[in-house]
């Protein structure tokens, strides 16, 4: 098999479609992977079943006809009604919100630098504002660019066990600073023997963005802790948990979401995205999580890794 054909076997069976490559009969000249799970009859050259392009299954086939080497082939996308519908959706509203989220902080940006050129103003003052209405700015396109990447297969799962502690002492060590300025004490409760199948970069994520979270919204005087502990079934529990202002039991659901943002009129930046990645990262890489406290109460996020 030369290059090109190699490479185009590869796409079309790592596609995540239902998609198919028919010859000049009909057959099946290719399948990806994803179109032999949800296609019981489906089989490398045999005609596809007839039924598949006329839509009687559900299917709606999207056909698209070319020509290789003087054969004329067609390729079959071989989506549910709603599939990609519904995943089309799902992205243009995600970049509507995405601008949306972004146009706020730029209109705050420019009354900034319009004030600043007024007689008498502070401008000191008014520059550190726009400053760090760029931070948030830079901070929104950084996790929208970070959760693309994982929506496009980054490697969540590490190829072999990591060891959990240094790269939690680390994250933790970076964020010590900020902490001791917003008054917040960190902890962190791990055992270096405990290990997980995650890259420590994206551990590092899940870190961060739950301790970034108490020093964000936790308060003055309270503590954040980060517990790592191994249940006797192997399964490996990351509890992050804080005794601070915390959310109302009812929003505990939605921390989750993006772009939610529990009280917005409480005077903070975010972006509502953290903890939409925290998630992301934590069931990509097998686990299930779940939040609980109240307001008042602290509020505590577990993630739970199941035994290796
Ligand atoms: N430790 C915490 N204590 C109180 N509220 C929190 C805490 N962590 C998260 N929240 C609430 O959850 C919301 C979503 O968090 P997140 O997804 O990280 O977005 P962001 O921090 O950018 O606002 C925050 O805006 C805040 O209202
Ligand atoms: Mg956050």
């Amino acid at each position: 098999m030369d290059v090109d054909a190699a490479r185009g076997r590869a796409l079309v069976e790592e596609s995540r479609e239902a998609v198919v490559v028919l010859d000049a009969f009909d057959r099946v000249v290719l399948a990806s992977r994803r179109a032999r799970q949800s296609v019981e009859d489906l089989q490398e050259g045999e005609p596809l079943p007839p039924d598949l392009l006329t839509g009687e299954r559900g299917v709606i086939p999207l056909v698209v006809p070319y020509e290789a080497d003087g054969h004329r082939e067609r390729l079959v996308y071989l989506s549910r009604q709603g599939d990609l519908a519904a995943y089309e959706e799902l992205r243009s509203g995600f970049t509507a919100a995405v601008s949306h989220e972004l146009r706020t902080p730029l209109a705050r940006l420019l009354t900034l630098l319009e004030t600043a050129t007024l007689p008498g103003e502070d401008v000191v003052e008014l520059v550190e504002r726009a400053a760090a209405e760029v931070d948030l700015i830079t901070e929104l396109i950084d996790e929208v660019l970070f959760l693309s990447e994982l929506e496009s297969g980054a490697r969540v799962v590490a190829l072999g066990a990591e060891p959990v502690r240094p790269v939690l002492e680390d994250t933790l060590e970076e964020l010590q600073e900020r902490a001791v300025r917003a008054g917040v004490e960190l902890r962190l409760e791990c055992d270096p023997a405990v290990e997980l199948t995650i890259r420590p970069r994206m551990l590092r994520v899940v870190a961060q963005n739950l301790a970034e979270n108490a020093i964000r919204y936790a308060g003055p005087g309270s503590t954040f802790t980060l517990t790592v502990e191994t249940d006797p079934d192997g399964s490996v529990l990351l509890s992050a948990s804080d005794d601070g202002i915390g959310v109302d039991q009812a929003e505990l659901g939605r921390l989750f979401e993006r772009f939610f943002r529990a009280d917005r009129a409480r005077a903070s930046r975010g972006t509502g995205l953290g903890l939409a990645i925290v998630k992301h990262v934590v069931t990509q890489a097998g686990g299930t999580l779940e939040a609980a406290g109240g307001r008042g109460r602290g509020l505590e996020i577990r993630c739970r890794f199941p035994p290796r």
